[in-house]
């Protein structure tokens, strides 16, 4: 079944379009774009264009694609100045017109890249996200935060850009790669110890359909999980407060990563991971009761991520903990549980608190 979200923030108002078969809304909004004048462009990458491409471009047929979709080479290293130079070049030689509308068509490298695009092309263009894998679909395709990587670091430039329009369905998940969808699962989880609306209970009830990709079970996931980005995203788009919380689990995860080395790590392993970090810092800090990090264990487990890691010594993932662009100046910027649904953020932890909690994760 379809769903309609309407996200408003202090940028421009967003409208999503979830479920499955969602989709097939494309058609007539391709159309209603045409009837107002503008021009769609199309950015995906090869793995994408090869899945869904000509579905996808069948839909959007009557905005006259022709010339108008750019496929660029899979993976975090699209994600950079370079490929931005590349679609500017691209847009302003075919014309592009502020009333245009950039379409971004895959995962988040795809979303985050064509949302800097289009911000930033002729002070900003139109945005669709069609967000094809599970990661895209729960988490970066609602918010409007989009990024390029520098050598220096990941997501270092970006923007706030709402999109127009964005349609998570949940068909284009059959094709997505095993370990991109564990990748996605590691935040849904993050999202079910955030949300009090029951997608834990949701989760723990669905783990057939789950692993089967169902899109009738899938979507509700999806939607819950939009419905809690959402609502943070409208109460601080800009990320000085509550949004933060979105962070659950992540300052750990990018200290594996960091660590580990990109790459050697997926990053919904380090997520798990670090959600359950998370949850042993917040019985000590702030009196999380002890049975939902077990509950969040048999949970990851049951989804197929990891609950434990060969770890390097806790002063290095100390050290790459605290050097996190998200830990603010002055502040630990942690986030924790008071219990399921009730995250705090900004709390500081104790170096020693950080590296007892390390060890429920070591192997
Ligand atoms: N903007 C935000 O708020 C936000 C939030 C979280 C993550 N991110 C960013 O998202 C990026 C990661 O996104 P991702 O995990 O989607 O990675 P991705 O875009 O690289 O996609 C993962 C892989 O799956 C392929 N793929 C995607 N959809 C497919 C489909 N339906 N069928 C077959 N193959 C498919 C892609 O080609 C790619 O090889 C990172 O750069 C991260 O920084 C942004």
């Amino acid at each position: 079944m379809t769903w309609r979200m309407d996200v408003t923030s202090t940028g421009r108002p967003s409208v999503i379009l979830g479920g499955s078969g969602s989709l097939d809304a494309l058609e007539e909004r391709a159309a209603g774009a045409v009837d107002a004048g503008s021009r769609l462009y199309v950015l995906t990458d090869l793995n994408v264009r090869a899945a869904w491409g000509d579905q996808v471009l069948a839909l959007l047929a009557p905005a006259e694609l022709r010339d108008a979709v750019l496929v660029l080479p899979p993976g975090e290293t699209t994600k950079s100045v370079a490929s931005a130079a590349a679609c500017w070049e691209w847009l302003a030689v075919r014309g592009a017109r502020r009333d245009d509308i950039v379409v971004a068509l895959g995962g988040g490298v795809i979303g985050d890249l064509a949302g800097f695009v289009a911000s930033t092309h002729l002070r900003g263009m139109g945005l669709w996200q069609l967000p094809t894998s599970l990661l895209a679909q729960v988490d970066s395709s609602v918010g409007g935060k989009t990024a390029v990587n520098l050598g220096a670091g990941k997501n270092l430039v970006g923007s706030f850009y709402q999109p127009d329009l964005v349609v998570p369905d949940p068909r284009f998940l059959a094709t997505l790669a095993d370990n991109e969808y564990i990748n996605g699962l590691g935040e849904v989880a993050k999202y079910a110890l955030l949300d009090d609306g029951g997608l834990l209970d949701l989760l723990e009830s669905g783990m057939a359909p789950i692993h089967a990709r169902e899109p009738a079970f899938m979507e509700r996931v999806i939607e819950r999980c939009i419905s809690y980005k959402a609502t943070v995203v409208e109460q601080d788009e800009r990320d000085n407060g509550v949004r933060a919380t979105l962070n659950l689990g992540h300052t750990t995860a990018h200290a594996l990563e960091v660590s580990l080395g990109y790459g050697t790590i997926g990053h919904g392993t380090a997520v798990a991971l670090g959600l359950l970090v998370a949850l042993a810092v917040s019985e000590a800090v702030v009196g999380l009761p002890t049975p939902v990090r077990k509950r969040t264990e048999s949970l990851l487990e049951a989804l197929g991520l990891p609950t434990r890691a060969v770890l390097p010594p806790a002063e290095e993932l100390l050290g790459a903990a605290s050097r996190d662009k998200k830990v603010r100046a002055g502040s630990s910027g942690f986030v924790c549980l008071r219990d399921l649904g009730r995250p705090v953020w900004n709390v500081d932890v104790p170096r020693d608190v950080f590296s007892q909690a390390l060890e429920v994760i070591r192997l």
